[in-house]
């Protein structure tokens, strides 16, 4: 049979964004190539901030319309010094994001073999720890909302408003959305983050209609409820006690990063931001940023990467041609390249923030060879 053809967009975007994706392509020619039941297609695009800088925008007129036609967007990450970021995110990641309908936002966090992670909790027994943060990803505090009075920051008089949008459409979608994902995990388990106590009408909105949804899962998922300051104590001293977690945007946000550094390092943390109705493609990036302090240097842990590139061939794997035939065995490809991401770091191949000596390319080629062992 012909291997499964599908087309990938990449934005590599800015300083480590660009060496991990060049990375990711390797390890997914390597996985393709091993498995030979499907093939990528990658075309890049060049939307950096050095760009916007010399031509005025990040995409192009139409550009982010023009995702459409691919089968998934892989993305590395944007932002430089010499522009504000607001303008980096708003002028492309979060309109990626809400154009194609990527309302959910994955973000799963374990430790990997032969890493540390600082919580004491866990160094007997690292499987306490191994969540799955669920971020809604369209609206709530990052809706965009709000003005400048006057236009100008710097009065002594200006006024700003930022005001959050909860939608009882975004809400149910995103808690359905989590309640599948926690049925699929071993624990079946979920636990709801909100500030319902100070914030009394869009996060009571939120608790409101996630019991409406409970209703659904009752008997088949245990679920609770945290107020997210307290969340961020339970995650440091009682990780075992969590599984799957839903949020709202900007507590999401915050508290994955907390969860990628609990893990061992921001650069090995991935994320999807997914479009469930497959209308749209979705988008796969590690959840770090550019880095600017280690641009440039070949020392950016790329396993980030590399996992965000395993959970877009899981989401790939459940992609129906027009015959109705799915593409079962990059399943497979996808459990083997996380297979081999944990051979390579428990073998000690690490790049520095994981307390090892190895360079970016040492680590992708190590994953690389480990990928046809491992098949
Ligand atoms: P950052 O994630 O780029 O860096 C934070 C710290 O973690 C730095 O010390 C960095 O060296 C380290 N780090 C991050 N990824 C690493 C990796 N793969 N390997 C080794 N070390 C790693 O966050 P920061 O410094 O707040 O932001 C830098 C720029 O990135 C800003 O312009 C920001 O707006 C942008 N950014 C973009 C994101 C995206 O494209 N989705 C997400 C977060 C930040
Ligand atoms: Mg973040």
């Amino acid at each position: 049979t012909t291997p499964r053809k599908f087309s990938i967009v990449c934005i590599p975007g800015d300083g480590i964004g660009v060496d991990i994706t060049e990375a990711a392509v390797q390890v997914l020619g390597t996985l393709s190539d091993t498995f030979g039941t499907f093939t990528f297609q990658f075309t890049t695009l060049d939307w950096s901030s050095k760009n916007y800088r010399q031509r005025g925008y990040y995409a192009p007129e139409g550009g982010i319309e023009g995702l459409k036609k691919y089968d998934a967007i892989y993305f590395g990450a944007v932002g430089w010094p010499d522009v504000p970021d607001h303008i980096s995110l708003w002028q492309m990641i979060l309109p990626i994001r809400t154009t194609l309908n990527q309302y959910a936002n994955v973000r799963p966090t374990r430790i990997l073999p032969g890493t540390v992670s600082p919580l004491s909790a866990c160094a007997a027994d690292p499987s306490a720890l191994d969540w799955v943060i669920v971020r809604e990803n369209s609206e709530g505090e990052y809706s965009g909302h709000g003005g400048t009075t006057p236009s100008s920051a710097h009065a002594a008089h200006t006024v700003a408003t930022e005001v959050s949008i909860f939608t009882r459409v975004g809400i149910a979608r995103i808690v359905r959305f989590a309640f599948e994902t926690a049925l699929r995990r071993p624990r079946r388990t979920l636990t709801m983050v909100t500030k319902s106590n100070a914030q009394r009408h869009g996060m009571v909105l939120w608790d409101t209609v996630f019991y409406e949804v409970a209703r659904e899962y009752d008997g088949r998922v245990a679920y609770d409820k945290m107020l997210v300051d307290a969340m961020t104590v339970r995650m440091v001293t009682r990780p075992q006690s969590l599984d799957t977690i839903v949020a709202t945007n900007l507590h999401a946000d915050i508290l994955s990063d907390l969860a990628a550094a609990l893990s061992g390092s921001i650069g090995i943390a991935p994320s999807s931001n997914l479009d469930p109705s497959r209308t749209y493609p979705s988008m796969f990036e590690p959840i770090h940023g550019s880095a600017p302090d280690i641009a440039g240097q070949g020392i950016a842990n790329p396993i980030g990467a590399f996992w965000s590139a395993a959970e877009m061939v899981r989401w790939l794997a459940g992609a129906r041609d027009g015959e109705g035939l799915g593409v079962e065995s990059m399943v497979d490809a996808a459990d083997c390249l996380m297979q081999a991401i944990a051979n390579v770091t428990e073998q000690g191949v690490k790049t520095r923030d994981l307390g090892g000596k190895s360079g970016t390319k040492e680590v992708t080629d190590a994953v690389c060879a480990e990928i046809g062992k491992v098949y």
